[in-house]
């Protein structure tokens, strides 16, 4: 699996400990920016995860920013882009499960390292159940939109 990581600089810190942890796992990763604590803005990197994990070069993407919110609104903008913003280990499960979602995103003014980790943890190695309300509710998403 090969993971796509995009922050800005409220993300950045939380970003190099996640880094950090994949490589210790031996876990892929695209490090999309940003790539120092200077102020910069979200949608930058959101967009270029989205686009890798559309593009099929990465499989699913990690999001941080402050608080996750902004960077998440702008992936989900993406027609195939399911971001989950999350703060819990249940809420990382499920939406994997339930919601096939391709990005997590959280924000490192909300979670602090140990529990984004197992966050991350959770969300990478969740499979999506294949359910068939699952798979029609993911269907809707996207469905009559205009
Ligand atoms: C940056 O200060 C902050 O606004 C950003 O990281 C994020 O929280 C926006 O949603």
């Amino acid at each position: 699996m090969k993971v796509a990581l995009g922050c800005d600089h409220g993300g950045y810190g939380l970003m190099q400990e996640i880094k950090a942890w994949l490589e210790s796992k031996g876990i892929e990763y695209v490090d999309f920016g940003t790539d120092s604590p200077e102020a910069t803005d979200y949608a930058i990197y959101a967009k270029r995860v989205a686009k890798a994990i559309l593009a099929g070069e990465c499989d699913r993407g990690i999001l941080i920013c402050g608080t996750g919110i902004g960077i998440s609104i702008t992936a989900n903008k993406f027609k195939g882009i399911r971001a989950a913003l999350c703060s819990d280990c249940f809420s990382a499960q499920a939406t994997r499960e339930h919601n096939d979602a391709n990005i997590v995103a959280f924000g490192a003014r909300v979670v602090g390292p140990g529990l984004a980790i197992k966050i991350v943890d959770t969300f990478l190695h969740t499979e999506f159940s294949g359910a068939e309300r699952h798979v029609r509710r993911i269907a809707q998403i996207e469905s009559d939109m205009e």
